[in-house]
């Protein structure tokens, strides 16, 4: 019993190279509530480099009262990144699309069209943690006849969708995407949030993993995640579209 104990742990990842690219992160310098400045955006790079990533695509909140980004702001802010990741002879590739979050100030954004998309033409959104926004499904159809992809940030998260699990599985029919955060496994976001994410995967709703880092204690809890082997072992039992993108 303790042998297969044991080499059911030594399978486990010991990085998150079996992902290859992360999709969800806020790495770009100075433009939301992540990476202060490029020194600490090369830090954070290099973080996720040393867990196995090869690929980075940076998704700037885009949050009109206070993160009110857009492709002028985020473009360049990719630019000086890239630059600085190049000088530093890092062998990560860095992108940009958004995290758009889906209040009253996304319809203006929506309407305006052009947004910042993730391979697929898909465009990651989120939604406040307490109430969802009233125009939830509304914003979900005119994602899609416009030629986007929805794809829902950290379902998880969501607390007010907790007990009504079956709202998931409509988002999924309506054409929604799922990204888990992977430290909600950890326990990092507290219980509920890790039961949920537990719970989403088991049930084979998720499509993508994503780190949504924003500060080095988030490296610091993703390598804690790679001892995590509970967590670790629910990972390998499920595949995601990351390789994909
Ligand atoms: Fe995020």
């Amino acid at each position: 019993m303790s042998i297969r104990l044991f080499q059911k742990k030594a399978n486990l990842p010991q990085s998150f190279g079996f992902l290859k690219t992360d999709l969800h992160s806020h790495i770009l310098p100075g433009i939301d509530d992540g990476a202060k400045d490029v020194e600490e955006s090369l830090e954070l790079v290099r973080g996720l480099h040393a867990l196995g990533y090869d690929r980075l695509i940076a998704t700037p909140h885009i949050l009109m009262e206070l993160h009110p980004n857009s492709a002028a702001t985020v473009l360049p802010a990719l630019e000086q990144l890239r630059s600085a990741v190049r000088e530093a002879g890092l062998d990560v590739r860095i992108d940009a699309a958004a995290e758009y979050m889906m209040d009253d100030g996304f319809e203006p954004v929506l309407e305006a069209g052009n947004l910042l998309t993730l391979p697929g033409n898909r465009v990651l959104v989120e939604m406040g943690f307490i109430n969802p926004p009233p125009r939830l499904h509304d914003y979900l159809f005119r994602l899609q006849t416009k030629g986007y992809k929805p794809l829902l940030a950290h379902p998880e998260r969501y607390l007010f969708l907790k007990d009504r699990f079956g709202e998931y599985q409509r988002l999924r029919e309506i054409g929604c995407e799922f990204q888990l955060n992977l430290l909600s496994l950890h326990g990092y976001y507290g219980k509920p949030v890790r039961d949920t994410a537990q719970k989403l995967l088991k049930h084979n709703l998720i499509d993508f993993l994503g780190t949504d880092l924003h500060h080095a204690r988030h490296l610091d809890n993703l390598q804690n995640l790679l001892t995590d082997s509970a967590a670790m072992s629910l990972l390998q039992r499920h595949t995601f579209k990351n390789t994909q993108l």
